[in-house]
């Protein structure tokens, strides 16, 4: 049975005009049906729960959602993990040894806290040869709120002793207009990673354009729905190419009232069950700025200051 079910139109309860208000909702796969839950079926296409639970049924029997493997495999395809130096050897610790490919990792916090910068740095620093804490590699950037500058790239990369021309050439910059925009282009980024081997996806920010489009209670089914998928297709390329993707997400310091409590970040369970690693940063004193691993599976909660200098991001 579940051959014949190939698209959401094939699900039982599924009429073109429902599989029409779940497509332009973001529920374009089989696969995205099956981790829906009946209450965002029903925000998104005014399907009934009973019905939505059914359809949910049976998008899960029909679902490819990969199969097991053995631990031991896990541990190997581990091994190969690469890593990409941020500059500071005591953030650099803090995270394992370095930003890590086939991993998503999160830096949220407030306007200032450095998120950028760091974006910047790794777009950098990724370029340098292994023994130098990069991957030897290319980089990709999605830009969504126009804070890409070339010049701070070619000043991180003269302190490393780069050609800074060759730096910004091996960046890759896409602007995202709006958030449908920035989906397509992760899409896109897909190629870069293929047919020039790119290590390092950079989205900053992940959230911004998803903040400012879906505003009020009614939209967060289909908000958090999109973010979802963007961030399937972000963990596709974590894993399918070996890359790190270094997602930013603001925090604001003061009450919001549309997103609940302003210090936690903005993507919520979506983001919070999707990023691997997830790093809370916050200002502190004369440029330093402090980093806070959250919730990561392996590694042990702690801080660690950082500074950004002139240079880049430094221990000092
Ligand atoms: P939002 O995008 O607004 O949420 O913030 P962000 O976390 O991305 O902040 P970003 O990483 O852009 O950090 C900006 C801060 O970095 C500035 O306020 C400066 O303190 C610092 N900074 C940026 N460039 C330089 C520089 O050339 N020299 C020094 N010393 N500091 C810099
Ligand atoms: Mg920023």
């Amino acid at each position: 049975m579940s051959e014949e079910i190939k698209i959401i139109d094939d699900l039982p309860g599924v009429g073109p005009v429902t599989a029409e208000k779940l497509r332009a909702a973001g529920f374009t796969t089989i696969e995205s049906i099956a981790v829906s839950s009946p209450m965002e079926l029903r925000e998104v296409a005014e399907i009934t729960e009973p019905t939505g639970a059914k359809i949910i049924a049976a998008a899960r029997k029909a679902a490819d959602v990969g199969g097991f493997i053995s631990g031991e495999e896990v541990f190997e395809r581990r091994q190969t993990i690469g890593r990409i130096t941020s500059g500071s050897k005591r953030l650099d610790d803090l995270i394992g040894g370095g930003f890590e490919t086939q991993a998503i990792v999160e830096a949220f916090g407030e306007f200032g806290s450095g998120k950028s910068q760091i974006a910047h740095q790794l777009a950098v620093t990724v370029q340098l040869p292994k023994e130098r804490g990069g991957l030897d590699a290319c980089a990709a950037l999605i830009d969504t709120e126009n804070t890409f500058r070339p010049e701070r790239v070619m000043q991180i990369a003269k302190f490393l002793e780069m050609d800074p021309k060759e730096a910004l050439r091996n960046i890759h910059v896409a602007r995202a207009f709006n958030s449908s925009h920035q989906i397509l282009l992760a899409e896109r980024a897909e190629e870069l990673f293929e047919k020039l081997g790119c290590k390092l996806l950079i989205v900053d920010s992940l959230t911004s354009m998803f903040r400012a489009e879906f505003v009020g209670r009614g939209t967060l089914a289909e908000r958090q729905q999109k973010l979802g998928m963007h961030l399937r297709q972000l963990h596709k390329i974590a894993n399918l190419y070996d890359s790190c993707v270094f997602v930013t997400n603001q925090v604001s310091s003061k009450p919001d009232a549309f997103f609940g409590d302003p210090t936690r970040p903005v993507g919520g369970h979506v983001l919070g069950h999707s990023a691997t690693i997830r790093i809370y940063l916050r200002k502190s004193k004369q440029g330093q700025r402090i980093a806070r691993l959250v919730d990561s599976p392996s590694l042990p909660e702690g801080e660690a200051l950082f500074m950004v200098t002139e240079n880049g991001i430094t221990d000092k």
